[in-house]
């Protein structure tokens, strides 16, 4: 691998995984840090990349506890692990919320059309107990939230069997761990 095309490498890659259901990386997990300071880890679906803004998209119910967690702890990092490709890429990154405006609006469009549309209506906030009469409507507005990802670093990992490589970039560094 060239040190110098590795952070396009893994950004093309990482594009490649939001619109390939079978690619590893399309599924990472996310881990936040709770409001008693502990770590919470989730997977979740990718769903926007833009490697000119450094930023990664993922959506998910404004209601959920992982969305105050992050306003009051933005610091967060994200596990890809592809074993077809052998890559971890680990991500840390600052995460922003939005539960409305024209980018949530654009982004429900997406989301209207496809299999996930009924877990943005219903009218249970996740982890709420199910109750018969409410379990089977929906509501008339979604509860669909993003979370911006603004990328500050990633350390790539490539178990190699003919000796393992890792390095690390972010604004001021690119540098190998292992060579
Ligand atoms: C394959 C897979 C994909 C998932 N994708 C999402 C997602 O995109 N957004 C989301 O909020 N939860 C997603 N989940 C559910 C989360 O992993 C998690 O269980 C849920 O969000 C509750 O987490 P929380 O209590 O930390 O909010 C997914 C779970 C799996 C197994």
């Amino acid at each position: 691998m060239d040190l110098t095309t590795l952070p396009h490498t893994l950004w093309r890659e990482l594009e490649l995984a939001k619109d390939d259901r079978q690619h590893a990386w399309r599924t990472p997990v996310l881990a936040s840090i709770d409001n008693d300071g502990s770590p919470q880890a989730r997977t979740v679906v990718l769903r926007n990349v833009n490697s000119d803004s450094q930023t990664l998209q993922f959506f998910t119910d404004c209601r959920s506890p992982k969305i105050k967690q992050m306003i009051e702890s933005p610091k967060i990092q994200l596990i890809f692990w592809s074993n077809a490709l052998k890559w971890q890429l680990r991500v840390s990154a600052l995460a922003t919320i939005e539960t409305a405006g024209t980018t949530v609006d654009a982004a429900w469009q997406q989301v209207e059309l496809g299999p996930t549309r009924q877990d943005y209506l219903s009218p249970l906030a996740p982890g709420d107990a199910l109750t018969t009469e409410l379990s089977t409507e929906l509501s008339s507005t979604h509860n669909l939230a993003i979370i911006t990802a603004k990328v500050n670093h990633m350390d790539w990992l490539y178990l190699d069997p003919k000796g393992h490589q890792r390095a690390e970039f972010s604004v001021e560094t690119l540098r190998w761990l292992i060579p």
